[in-house]
């Protein structure tokens, strides 16, 4: 690897720069000394362990390892059992150092400069040149520290980061590294600052929407200044919709708050199906020269909520059709990436999902940029814990020093985002049991309405009655409840003031076509597999997804529920967890399971059938699905279940062209094996489910869908012959030449007529060429130690997922997939600038 000089990166970055100003002084046509935030992700140089004096300035680095940011060096692997499985069975602990050389020309020395983090997991401490510049614990939480003190304008200055995650910090995967994006910027003395800007949307009419907007200017300098704030709207074509602007004057070294009001006429609304977004531009100009410019993307959009019509968005009733996520990417791990997080959100909604609860910390930018963009709800959540810490290392140990900073700078951060309905508190927090525990939440929520007048705050509790007795309930503005569906009713009856909502829900646990024999709820099974009938094998406290949507549709003053989880995640594989005493007794896994069983997709994005029972449940556009698959070559004759997830009215089935009859969905019940708790050892009756006991006979299993009467969707399954070819498919054949975005390429074992061999666990190799590599592979099992960061892949159960991503030169990327004994594929990918 070839080291730049000093001089040639020097040169690149006085490119960079005068090429971001001169930019942007042609788009304003007018004289501007404003500079763009620079992305600072490019060219980092990394230590995976302690090292000496590394944040010094004159260390020989010139050894470590390259790279660009965001990363995550725990999912470079390997997965081990020393690592705890619960979360995720990799090295999220130790110490990392990142250090990056970098210059800022002589000519910005009368300028602020300062470096913006969106999150660096976790105990991030920052040097530059040498010089201590900042800290920050909360591995989730964007923070912005300014370096103009430390920095030698002209020269090279070098930033070293050092990063400390302890093990056991949280009860899932959080990633190890500097694992969101990074950027530096380059202010004038009077500018308006990191979320400088909070717009309120208070009245809207179909011909009006009054804008009120509150912008920070901070004034650096040692001098008071008199200046212009320019406020534009702007469509989202581009339009200008209405421009304001105010004369200010700010004192030397303070930061002075401008209100203003403004009008959008005939406005577009933010909603799910049409998300319209506005922006305001705001400019400051000192003696007529344009010296900041600040851009916010918002939305025209009203919210509301009551026990009387639950939550209303824009005045219509919208019942919370929600997910839980953890913020990792599968096996890209937690570094964020815009299309993964992207698709992530696209699967979610064609699930039927319209609101998402970023459980349970700050989520990265770009979720809530894609939110916006897609039309789903958030609920942003702060924290799961707060003084009473839930694991050895938890943010208990830094909530007295750092709750207020970090939530107040959540809400600062995220509070214009049109997505955004509501703050968490917190999740299942043990303060619950505590008489006194209502002092916090209430301190929170203060905390919450100070920063944000529009939004609610609310937490998710797991106790019942306890936060109800120990007024905790009262401190929030919606009361969110974990696991009590039976309850809803009679909490809103003693509570008649309360808004109730299921904030987590079900913890149904499956493995993608994994099916066992007879029906079970409960048992673990040998495999470390839990089966896809989907009728509880799980935690304690989880229930099949249908008893949350019976007490939905019952309890109509419920504003919904937010499932366990959208996808699953790394880290806690219940059910395969138990006590091991090499961590204090504390919960461990049955190695090798090392990442959840809990969501209806699994953690490359394919489906399991769950994912079906919801969209029969959360859209309308006509399906049907049927499981499981049909190859039980030892089972001729053999009686097999079959259930049938539809949103139509009747679905009919048959096998081999023999009907087994029509069932009628809300009367034909199907019979689930009740030993979740609150149905103890009897049967729960899911009238969202249709189900057959029919004789096995390789071939076809057909479900058709009928709409008052008429056939509306049908779904066959064919018996597949022996594994004979590999078949790839693309999400998208066109990516951007940018170093970052992906395509994730679904790779099927199939027989010679194009069935899934839904028992394929077949070794496939991959070779990448031209412009892009391998990001990542992975196959959705859950107890894999395969790296994920490998030109090879095991099938599960027919599939496994590549992930591809482009360099930044155009061109082609040609991808070969083979396998001993299969034929090969290849596909070619283009790729533009
Ligand atoms: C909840 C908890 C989640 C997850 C889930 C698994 O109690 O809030 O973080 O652990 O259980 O069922």
């Amino acid at each position: 690897m070839i080291k730049k000089t000093g001089k040639a990166k020097f040169m690149e970055a006085l490119r960079l720069l005068t090429i971001a100003v001169f930019a942007f002084g042609l788009g304003a046509c007018q004289q501007s000394s404003s500079i763009p935030d620079q992305d600072f992700n490019k060219d980092w140089l990394f230590f995976k362990g302690e090292y000496e004096k590394a944040e010094k300035a004159d260390l020989d680095d010139s050894a470590w390892r390259k790279l660009n940011l965001p990363h995550d060096w725990a999912i470079e692997g390997p997965f081990s059992n020393e690592n705890n499985a619960r979360t995720g069975g990799l090295p999220v602990h130790g110490t990392g150092w990142y250090r990056k050389h970098f210059q800022v020309e002589e000519k910005f020395s009368d300028k602020e400069i300062a470096i913006e983090f969106d999150g660096a997991m976790n105990n991030a401490h920052v040097w530059v040149n040498g010089e201590f510049a900042g800290n920050r614990p909360y591995g989730y939480i964007g923070f912005e520290l300014n370096i103009t003190p430390f920095i030698k304008f002209g020269e090279d200055n070098v930033i070293a980061v050092r990063l400390s995650p302890e093990d056991l910090s949280a009860r899932w995967y959080p990633g190890a590294g500097i694992y969101r994006n990074v950027r530096i910027k380059i202010n004038n003395k009077l500018h308006i600052p990191q979320w400088g800007t909070k717009i309120r949307t208070p009245h809207i009419t179909e011909k009006n929407a009054s804008v009120e907007i509150t912008t920070s200017v901070c004034n650096q300098s040692k001098s008071q200044q008199t200046a212009k704030l320019e406020t534009i709207l702007i469509d989202a074509k581009g339009n200008e919709v209405c421009t304001t602007n105010s004369d200010i004057i700010i004192q030397a070294e303070t930061t002075g708050y401008v209100d203003q009001k403004m009008n959008i006429e005939n406005p577009l609304k933010w909603d799910l199906e049409t998300p319209h977004l506005y922006k305001a531009v705001s400019n400051i100009y000192l003696k007529g020269k344009l010296i900041d410019r600040f851009e916010t993307n918002f939305g025209v959009r009203s919210i509301q909520f009551s026990s009387e019509h639950g939550f209303q968005l824009n005045g219509r009733t919208v019942k919370l059709n929600g997910v839980c996520m953890h913020h990792d990417l599968g096996p890209l791990g937690a570094a964020v990436n815009y299309r993964a997080t992207e698709r992530q959100m696209q699967i979610m909604k064609s699930m039927g999902v319209n609101a998402l609860r970023t459980s349970h910390n700050p989520p990265s930018p770009e979720i809530l940029q894609i939110c916006d963009k897609l039309g789903i709800v958030v609920q942003v959540e702060a924290f799961d814990e707060w003084q009473m810490g839930k694991v050895p290392n938890g943010y208990n140990k830094y909530f007295d020093q750092w709750h207020e900073k970090d939530l107040r700078d959540m809400i600062k951060r995220d509070r214009n985002h049109p997505s955004v309905i509501m703050w968490s508190i917190g999740n299942e927090i043990l303060e619950q049991s505590r008489k006194d525990g209502w002092k916090i939440a209430k301190k929170l929520t203060d905390i919450c309405h100070d920063e944000d007048s529009t939004r609610p705050s609310t937490a998710g509790f797991n106790y019942y009655p306890a936060p109800f007795t120990n007024k905790l309930a009262k401190y929030v503005d919606i009361v969110g409840m974990n696991y009590w569906p039976l309850n809803y009713t009679e909490i809103l009856e003693k509570n008649p003031d309360m808004i109730v909502y299921g904030s987590e829900t079900s913890s149904q646990t499956s493995s993608r076509g994994v099916y066992h024999f007879p029906i079970e709820a409960k048992e673990k099974h040998e495999t470390n597999q839990v089966s896809s009938y989907d009728v509880t094998v799980g935690p304690p406290w989880a229930y099949p997804p249908d008893v949350e949507f019976e007490q939905q549709e019952k309890e109509t003053r419920s504003l919904g529920e937010f499932m366990w989880t959208g996808f699953d995640y790394l880290g806690e594989p219940t059910p395969y967890g138990g006590k091991d005493n090499s961590t204090n007794g504390y919960w461990n896994a049955d190695w090798p399971s090392r990442s959840s069983y809990f969501a209806p997709v699994d953690l490359c994005g394919f489906p399991k059938d769950r994912y079906f029972l919801y969209q029969s449940q959360w859209t309308k556009k006509p399906m049907v699905h049927v499981l499981p698959h049909w190859n039980w070559e030892n089972k001729t004759g053999d009686t097999i279940p079959v259930m049938a997830y539809t949103n139509c009215d009747e679905v009919e089935l048959f096998v081999n062209g023999k009907s087994y009859g029509k069932k009628v969905k809300g009367v034909d019940l199907t019979p689930i094996p009740a030993e979740f708790h609150f149905f103890e050892k009897g049967t729960y009756y899911s009238k969202y489910r249709l189900s057959w006991n029919v004789p096995y006979h390789a071939g076809e299993l057909k479900v058709v869908g009928y709409q008052n009467g008429k056939k509306q969707a049908e779904k066959t399954i064919k018996t597949a012959g022996k594994p004979y070819q590999i078949k790839l498919i693309a999400d998208r054949s066109n990516i951007k030449a940018d170093a970052m975005d992906l395509s994730f390429i679904s790779v099927r074992v199939e027989d010679k007529d194009g069935n899934l061999c839904p028992k394929a666990n077949d070794l496939i190799n991959f070779t990448v060429d031209g412009k892009g590599s391998i990001a990542a592979v992975g196959n959705g099992d859950a107890t894999s130690t395969e790296p994920y960061q490998a030109n090879y892949r095991n099938a599960f159960n027919g599939l496994c997922l590549l992930i591809v991503k482009s360099t930044d030169k155009a061109g082609k990327i040609r991808i070969t997939a083979s396998s001993n004994g299969l034929q090969a594929q290849e596909i070619v990918l283009n790729t533009k600038k």
